[in-house]
């Protein structure tokens, strides 16, 4: 049996140019993980976001663009995983509407985003909501519909983002509470092997402190802004210390661990500062120049781009679209011509044929079950029990609709589709 896969999903808002910052801490790292057998990743442009920090329209545009192009320059195989655009999914702000519903004001009082906004208000004696938008208030819940749209378990995100990841597991959770157990609660992700990147002035590489080196600028500016960072005024030949060395820290993030040691000791043997600059120069070059080419290609052909993030909203909304589907009527937005209950009578015979649950027992004296639809096809197999009971008790939550804490116990075969069992999952419940 295999295990059951995790699910990544991360948001990134469509405002910059992406800098040699974003690439190690986040990208590069995604890609990886996107590789790992037993994961299931969902990355999107986060462009709805954008709209609460960014009125320029051709900014949001640009940024849109080149944030993709550098997604898949850097190695994302949109084949591989869920690579969309967040406002290609209707089903989004869909979904948002229904947690806004079960979302409490104070919560989103609490937020930091929009307290640091009131709070700033308050100390420069203003309005406390001066200039705060309903769309900067209403921020969590937009992500919360992001995040638990695809049941994600685990979102790789920066610390600053954690508070949005809690909010989103206590607004699934009440949306849970009330409608039944639709939603997995999310947990963020924080690498703690993934390096901060200090910037041209030694502190956290971020556009707000504008001290960024651009990930894909041409060699002569790449060149030019190492040039930029800032050392000491030790001389060539002159020790110089690796550890408080913004330099050797970008070095680093780059280089192998033997070719780390090497500057370690050239740094101890006095190597100038200029030297030191050309081998970073060289090394990020040697790891950025195949996917600056990529990079130009994509963004010299953005009727390309277009058309893979298309294909990847259709991929995304193969989910979305039946899930949400399922929350509507678990909300009570139901078609009227399928009435619950005794008016249900008509219609009965023209609805779907139902997936049904057979329970066997298999030579190692182990009691299992399978979901078979309408046609044959196994949708669910689960893993052998001790007791026919066991698997009894399993298959009734599973009718329910409630799959948490049997994720160890159940395997979707490779031939179905997430969203094929969810459907018929809910297609059970829904009939009782
Ligand atoms: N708010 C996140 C940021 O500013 C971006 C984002 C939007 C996001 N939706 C998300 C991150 C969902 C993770 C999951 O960085």
């Amino acid at each position: 049996m295999t295990a059951p896969t995790t699910r990544f999903l991360t948001g990134i808002t469509t405002t910059g140019t992406p800098h040699l910052g974003n690439y190690v801490g986040a990208i590069r790292p995604a890609v990886q993980a996107s590789l790992r057998p037993g994961t299931e990743s969902f990355y999107f442009l986060a462009d709805y976001h954008a709209l609460i920090k960014c009125d320029e329209p051709a900014r949001i545009q640009r940024s849109t663009m080149e944030i993709a192009a550098c997604w898949l320059a850097a190695g994302l195989d949109p084949e591989r995983v869920y690579f969309y655009r967040q406002s290609d999914i209707p089903e989004i702000p869909e979904l948002t509407w229904l947690l806004t519903c079960v979302t409490g004001k104070g919560l989103l009082n609490r937020a930091h985003a929009y307290k640091a906004s009131v709070d700033k208000n308050l100390a420069d004696g203003r309005d406390p909501d001066a200039d705060v938008t309903a769309g900067l208030f209403m921020y969590p819940v937009l992500m919360a519909a992001d995040i638990i749209m695809f049941n994600a378990h685990k979102v790789p995100v920066g610390r600053d983002q954690i508070q949005h990841i809690e909010m989103a597991r206590d607004i699934a959770q009440s949306f849970n509470h009330l409608y039944g157990p639709h939603f997995t609660l999310p947990e963020a992700a924080i690498d703690e092997a993934v390096a901060t990147l200090p910037g041209l002035d030694g502190r956290k590489m971020s556009k707000s402190y504008d001290n960024t080196i651009a990930l894909f600028a041409p060699p002569e500016q790449l060149r030019r802004q190492i040039l930029n960072i800032v050392t000491d005024s030790r001389a060539p030949g002159e020790p110089k210390d690796p550890d408080n060395s913004a330099l050797f820290q970008i070095y680093q993030a780059f280089a192998s661990s033997d070719e780390t040691a090497a500057l370690r000791q050239a740094y101890a043997d006095g190597i100038a500062w200029g030297e030191a600059k050309q081998l970073l120069f060289e090394r990020i070059d040697r790891e950025i120049a195949p996917m600056r080419e990529r990079y130009r290609a994509l963004t010299g052909n953005p009727a390309e781009l277009e058309t893979i993030l298309r294909r990847g909203a259709d991929k995304a909304r193969a989910i979305a679209s039946p899930f949400v589907a399922r929350l509507r009527h678990a909300v009570g937005l139901r078609n009227l011509g399928q009435q619950e209950g005794a008016t249900a009578t008509a219609k009965q015979d023209e609805r779907p044929a139902l997936p049904g649950f057979k329970q066997y027992r298999e030579a190692d004296g182990l009691h299992y079950f399978k979901l078979v639809d309408a046609s044959g096809r196994v949708l669910l197999l689960s893993t052998g029990f001790a007791s026919p009971r066991d698997a009894g008790r399993a298959v009734a939550q599973l009718r329910d609709g409630r799959i948490a804490g049997l994720e160890q116990h159940i395997r979707r075969p490779d031939d179905i589709a997430e969203y094929e069992l969810s459907s018929a999952l809910a297609l059970l419940a829904q009939a009782r």
